[in-house]
C-alpha cells in the first residue's frame, strides 16, 4: 500500500469523475458511483464512531434524509471504523441519544466501513495536518452523471451546517434546470443571475432595452425565478 504524504492528500476536484470504489456498508455492498447513476449523491466523511460531534451530525442528517430523497439525492457516510463499530454506534444513536429535540433516529443510509482508508485516501478525506488516522468532515456532491460538483471541508471540531448542504444542492439543481447562476446567500424564491453578456451588442441591449431583467450593470443582470417553480422542478427530479 502506498503511504507517501502525497498519496494521503491527493483529492478529486470539482468537475472530475467521482473515483470508483466498492465498499462494505451498513446497508450491504455498494459500487460507487455506479449504483447511484441518475441520482445526486452526497458522500460525506466523519472522523470516528462514538464521538459527540459526529453523533449530532448523524442524527441531523438521518432526520433530513427524506427531505434530501425528495430532491433525488441519496446520502452515503464514511469513517475509518469497522462495520461492527458502525452497527453498534447506529444502534446506540437510535436507542439512547437525543439531539436538538430529535430522538429514536434510525440511520437508514449506508455508512461505509473504511478501516483500510482506501476510500478516504481516494477522496482526500485524510488531511494529515489535522489527523493522520481520522477523516476530516468532507462533503462531496456527486451529480446524476457521476461528476463531482461541489466539495466542502470542515475540521474535526466543527459540526456541519445541514441547511447549507441542502441549499447548495438545490442551488446546483436550479442552475442545471434553468441555466442560471445563484448569487451570495441565494435561496429558492430569490432572484437568479443570468449568464454574462457575451458580446458588446448584448451588453448594450441589456442596458438599454426594457425586459424582465434587472441589470446593475451590463455584466450583472438578475431575473425573478419563483420559489414555486424552483421547488416544482427540483422536487420532481
Ligand atoms: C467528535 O465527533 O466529537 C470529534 C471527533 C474527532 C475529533 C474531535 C471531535
Amino acid at each position: 500500500m502506498e503511504t507517501t504524504l502525497e498519496h494521503l492528500v491527493s483529492m478529486p476536484r470539482i468537475g472530475d469523475e467521482a473515483p470508483e470504489f466498492k465498499a462494505i456498508t451498513t446497508q450491504g455492498i455498494i459500487n460507487f458511483p455506479n449504483d447511484y447513476n441518475g441520482k445526486w449523491v452526497i458522500l460525506f466523511s466523519h472522523p470516528a464512531d462514538f464521538t459527540p460531534v459526529c453523533t449530532s451530525e448523524f442524527i441531523t442528517f438521518a432526520a433530513l434524509e427524506d427531505k434530501f430523497k425528495k430532491t433525488n439525492c441519496s446520502l452515503v457516510g464514511l469513517s475509518i471504523d469497522g462495520l461492527y463499530s458502525h452497527i453498534a454506534w447506529l444502534r446506540t444513536i437510535r436507542e439512547k441519544i437525543s439531539f436538538n429535540g430529535m430522538r429514536n433516529i434510525d440511520v437508514k443510509f449506508p455508512l461505509i466501513e473504511d478501516i483500510t482508508m482506501e476510500v478516504a485516501k481516494k477522496y482526500g478525506m485524510i488531511q494529515p495536518g489535522e489527523s493522520k488516522t481520522q477523516a476530516v468532515r468532507a462533503v462531496f456532491f456527486v451529480d446524476p452523471k457521476g461528476i463531482i460538483r461541489a466539495i466542502i471541508y470542515y475540521p474535526l471540531s466543527l459540526g456541519r451546517n445541514f441547511d447549507e448542504i441542502y441549499r447548495a444542492l438545490i442551488a446546483m439543481q436550479t442552475s442545471d434546470k434553468f441555466s442560471v447562476a445563484t448569487p451570495a446567500d441565494w435561496n429558492p424564491g430569490d432572484d437568479v443571475i443570468i449568464s454574462p453578456a457575451g458580446s458588446c451588442g448584448i451588453a448594450e441591449e441589456r442596458m438599454t432595452t426594457d425586459s424582465d431583467l434587472k441589470c446593475e450593470d451590463w455584466f450583472f443582470c438578475t431575473k425573478k425565478l419563483s420559489k414555486d417553480l424552483v421547488l416544482k422542478e427540483v422536487l420532481k427530479n
